[in-house]
């Protein structure tokens, strides 16, 4: 195994996943790692690839919510009517699981994350695999998830034979996930579907899990982490914060709305006003960071109405990166 080969061809891909091969595959959110979810080996095999520890659960993508409430014991009603309002698209639900749904993709839990993803190529490919295809964002365990082809190939090289290629990620973060299991919905990543869509769907207030439950790595202290360190800053503070590190020696890229005020050795990078081009460019920022070689990144923080909170969750995530790995 080298380097994985991108392809466009459905046809392929399904042999291989029907194979018992992890393939990577695009969603509108960001690439996923994907195994037929009826395979133990190959969903034994995703933990492998991503070097993800098995406590982690998967998402199982279906091709319609008829075939996802097959993988669910009992559809609370908050669950219906959000997927009525949002599927196919960028959220995940956790319902009780079924019987049959391995507790390889549960990590031994009782419940079970499902999502209708609404990319056209996996929807395509997921009419193939009625029982579904599991899949966790195709990056290592604590990077930076995916949201082209190339990203995966460089992140899996040596570990993956194929990824079918669907384009840049219109999306760029991940899924909204809505615990449904109880009464009261409770929001475990916040995402593209904001918690006011949410509120206004259900009509009803939607909580907020923070770190120390059990349930969502996303919530972990070092996750969507690149290699430079990462420092935040609300924008009218970010000049001093920008002396401080050039104090100390350090050339900090600067990514910001606005121009920096403090001339040569800092590089500025300008953030696009529309909150949702800053999310499908956000992973794509942090990669590049580290691909010309800066040790320090400087970003701007964002409004947190909207998708300005997952942006900023996921910002959060990557500036506790200890920036040495
Ligand atoms: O947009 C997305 O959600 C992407 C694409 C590929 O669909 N997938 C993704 O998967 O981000 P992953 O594994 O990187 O993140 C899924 C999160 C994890 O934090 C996992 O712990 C949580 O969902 N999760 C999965 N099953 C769960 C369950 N039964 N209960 C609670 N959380 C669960
Ligand atoms: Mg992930």
């Amino acid at each position: 195994m080298t380097r994985p080969r991108i392809t466009r061809s459905i046809e392929e891909v399904t042999a291989a996943l029907r194979g018992g091969q992890v393939v990577a595959i695009p969603t509108e959110t960001v690439y996923g790692l994907a195994a037929d979810a009826t395979n133990e080996c190959a969903l034994e095999l995703i933990y492998e690839v991503k070097g993800r520890p098995k406590r982690n659960p998967l998402i199982v993508h279906f091709a319609s919510k008829e075939l996802a409430w097959e993988a669910g014991s009992e559809i609370p009603d908050t669950a219906r009517r959000l997927a009525n309002r949002f599927w196919p698209g960028p959220l995940t639900l956790i319902i009780r699981k079924q019987a049959a749904v391995s507790p390889i993709i549960t990590a031994g839990q009782e419940t079970v994350a499902v999502r209708v993803p609404s990319h056209p190529v996996a929807l395509e490919l997921l009419k193939f695999f009625p029982r579904g295809l599991a899949a966790p964002s195709a990056n290592r365990y604590t990077k930076v998830s995916p949201t082209t082809a190339e990203h995966v190939v460089k992140d899996l090289e040596g570990r993956l034979n194929l990824v079918l290629d669907g384009g840049a990620c219109a999306i760029g973060i991940e899924s909204t996930i809505v615990d449904c299991t109880q009464a009261q919905p409770v929001l475990l990543r916040p995402g593209y579907v904001t918690v006011e869509e949410l509120e206004q769907t259900l009509g009803i207030p939607v909580m907020f899990r923070n770190v120390g439950g059990t349930l969502s790595p996303g919530q972990h202290a070092v996750h969507y982490a690149p290699d430079a360190k990462v420092h935040l800053s609300e924008p009218d503070k970010i000049d001093h914060l920008i002396a401080g590190l050039r104090d100390r020696g350090e050339a900090p890229l600067v990514i910001s709305a606005q121009t920096p005020h403090l001339g040569t050795s800092v590089t500025w990078w300008q953030i696009p006003d529309d909150p949702a081009e800053f999310a499908r460019r956000i992973y794509g920022y942090l990669r590049e960071a580290d691909a010309v070689g800066f040790k320090t990144v400087v970003i701007a923080t964002p409004n947190q109405d909207g998708i300005g909170r997952a942006i900023l969750d996921r910002l959060e995530k990557a500036a506790q990166s200890p920036g040495t790995t």
